[in-house]
């Protein structure tokens, strides 16, 4: 992030919102107490104790889903859950679909393995089922059958769009007759600005066939390297019995053991709150801001939670282009290619973070883009 620009670059929680009191009273409790070195040993295969109890009540009592902890597996972050489910179950030269655009770190992991990539495209809804159903036919007729669809169904990066329940259960009827895993990755589902979000993949299919990823990354902090994986009991165990779980034992337990300790003592909900406030107040001021300032011809998203929105610029305006001059007058933002297996699809988008911009720089930000945008017309 260059020094006094105003950054819509990256989908990082807002610096302030991290080392709260709290979060360091759960630190100073588990390190001033015979907790510190059990936390600081190798921890169960599975995952700290206390904190697969957390989960399990989090989820009860945020998804109604009623669970038992064969079904729950702590994590080192989603990346790690994604990671390890494309080595057990993708391989190399399995076929993965994911959205068009996906997040892009997402690509980098499916590439790392060696998976054969194929793409869905989205409309403003989320993943178009229509078009999931002919790739996946398209497919078989050439005798590949995809072993896992990877999808942010809520808030989605880059797009921040929630795919409706109707689709999911569209998506979940077509993952049972093609006898495909769904790998739902979950990081902003708690950053919801409504009081409503779709119920998951893994509540709609009745936990089967599906793998659900949770985080604290979003919410918490990201160096916590903390997250969860929600599952069918087989599919769990093989994940706890992979080598390199095996090695090394469950992710993290001392930030396992802070989170749970942070839980234990009623902090999350009012973080919560807070941290939902500040981003919709965030979000609020985007949407205002491209309303007033944006050329009609520009298009963009209206996220009902988490940290994007993605803007459609005129075909003949390339994202590069604005991105290259938004950053001589000190405004920086990801252009779209990186969010598409192929390129060139992102070259007419801008994905705009607004987590970590001030809520003052926000306005003028996105007034600097709109002045960009037409020059980079000419
Ligand atoms: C869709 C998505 N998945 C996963 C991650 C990374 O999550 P974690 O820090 O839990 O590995 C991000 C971060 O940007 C993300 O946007």
């Amino acid at each position: 992030m260059g020094e006094n620009c105003i950054s819509f670059l990256i989908g990082h929680p807002d610096p302030g919102a991290l080392l709260t009191a709290e979060l360091y009273a759960s630190v100073q409790s588990v390190i001033n107490t015979s907790q510190a070195s059990i936390a600081l040993q190798y921890g169960p295969e599975q995952g700290t104790q206390s904190l697969l109890e957390v989960l399990r009540e989090k989820l009860r009592r945020e998804q109604d889903l009623s669970i038992q902890i064969e079904n729950l597996m702590v994590v080192a972050g989603s990346t790690h859950a994604v990671d390890m489910l494309t080595r057990l179950y993708a391989r190399s030269g399995g076929v993965v679909l994911v959205e068009a655009p996906t997040y892009a770190d997402a690509i980098h992991i499916f590439r790392d393995h060696q998976v054969e990539l194929y793409a869905v495209p989205m409309d403003d809804e989320g993943l178009i089922t229509s078009a999931l159903e002919q790739q996946v036919a398209e497919l078989y007729a050439r005798g590949k059958s995809p072993c896992m669809l990877y999808t942010i169904p809520n808030f989605h990066n880059p797009t921040g769009s929630t795919l409706a329940e109707a689709r999911r259960l569209e998506v979940i009827k077509l993952a049972r007759r093609y006898g495909f895993l769904i790998v739902e990755d979950d990081v902003y589902r708690d950053l919801s600005f409504e009081a409503t979000v779709p119920r998951s993949f893994y509540a709609l299919a009745n936990g089967k066939q599906v793998l659900s990823i949770g985080s604290f990354s979003k919410t918490l902090a990201p160096g916590l390297r903390l997250g969860w994986l929600l599952g069918p009991e087989d599919a769990i165990q093989r994940c706890i019995g992979c080598g390199t779980t095996q090695m090394g034992g469950g992710a993290n337990p001392f930030t396992a053991h802070i989170v749970a300790e942070y839980c234990r003592q009623g902090y999350w909900e009012k973080h919560m709150a807070q941290v939902r406030s500040l981003y919709q107040s965030r979000r609020d001021a985007a949407l205002a801001a491209l309303e007033r300032y944006m050329p009609a011809d520009v298009r963009w998203t209206r996220p009902a939670g988490g940290f994007f929105t993605w803007l459609r610029l005129p075909e003949h305006v390339f994202a590069q282009d604005v991105k290259r001059l938004a950053l001589q007058e000190g405004v920086e933002m990801a252009s779209g290619e990186g969010f598409f297996l192929n390129p060139s699809d992102g070259a007419h988008h801008l994905r705009l973070a607004y987590s970590c911009a001030a809520y003052d720089d926000i306005d003028a930000g996105i007034r600097i883009l709109a002045q960009v945008i037409d020059r980079a017309r000419a």
